[in-house]
């Protein structure tokens, strides 16, 4: 089985969307399936990468798509390549192939924001003739930062959802119900999520020398 990863972020291989993403492909490569990476932002930039990215697209048999939230929906280069995928499947394009599942994760405490985007690239596969294997959807993204043993419990229960997901897309199956509500359960209460955010976010401030209060808008109209 050939599978693609398409990170979404446009943080690359510092995201939380390739921290999800590369630990489900090490899962899939440990049940023999070979994995390729697609970053999205950057290949879109240039005719030649977004070739690249349909033809690993079309070869696939799997297509993850590890993503943040932007505004209930996906980033836009992501939306994107999907738009010319779909224009590119004709007649010829076996129907149900690739399977598509999706890895996303959000800034707000809770899982069930990411219900929109996950309805959209459910959508998206049936509209143009791909499997659906199911969605991975967590909360509280902004905790995830390089290391899964820095998170609450060592990471442990996003590392067992990611390696039920990566068994079961790797025999073939969708991702299991088991795996999704595991995924989807909070890392921490949420007081202190909302708590380490808005120090994290003064930390940044202090950093970049911003001084103005952070609920300033320069440009906002009136
Ligand atoms: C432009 C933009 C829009 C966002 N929209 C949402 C949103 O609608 N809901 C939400 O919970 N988080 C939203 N977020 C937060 C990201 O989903 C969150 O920070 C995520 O953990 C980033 O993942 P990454 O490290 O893979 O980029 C948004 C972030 C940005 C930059």
């Amino acid at each position: 089985m050939n599978a693609l990863i398409l990170v979404g972020s446009p943080k690359g291989r510092v995201s939380a969307s390739w921290m999800l993403g590369s630990r489900l492909a090490e899962g899939l490569r440990d049940h023999g399936v070979t994995v390729q990476y697609g970053m999205v932002h950057h290949e879109l930039r240039s005719g030649e990468g977004t070739a690249k990215l349909l033809d690993l697209f079309d070869s696939s048999d799997l297509v993850v798509l590890a993503f943040p939230l932007y505004v209930d929906s996906l980033p836009a280069p992501l939306t994107r390549l999907l738009e010319l995928a779909a224009e590119r499947r004709g007649r010829t394009s076996a129907p149900g192939n690739p399977r598509l599942a999706v890895v996303v994760q959000c800034g707000f405490p809770e899982a069930h924001q990411c219900d929109t985007a996950i309805g959209i690239c459910r959508r998206f596969a049936g509209s143009a003739g791909m499997g659906w294997a199911g969605a991975l959807a967590m909360g509280m993204g902004g905790s995830l930062e390089g290391d899964f043993r820095r998170l609450p419990g060592g990471g442990k229960q996003i590392l067992d959802a990611l390696g039920k997901t990566a068994e079961a897309l790797a025999r073939g199956g969708d991702i299991p119900d088991e795996a999704k509500a595991v995924f989807a359960r909070p890392l921490m209460p949420r007081w202190l999520y909302i708590l380490t955010g808005n120090l994290g976010w003064r930390l940044k401030m202090r950093k970049n020398k911003a001084r103005r209060p952070i609920g300033d808008r320069p440009y906002a109209q009136g």
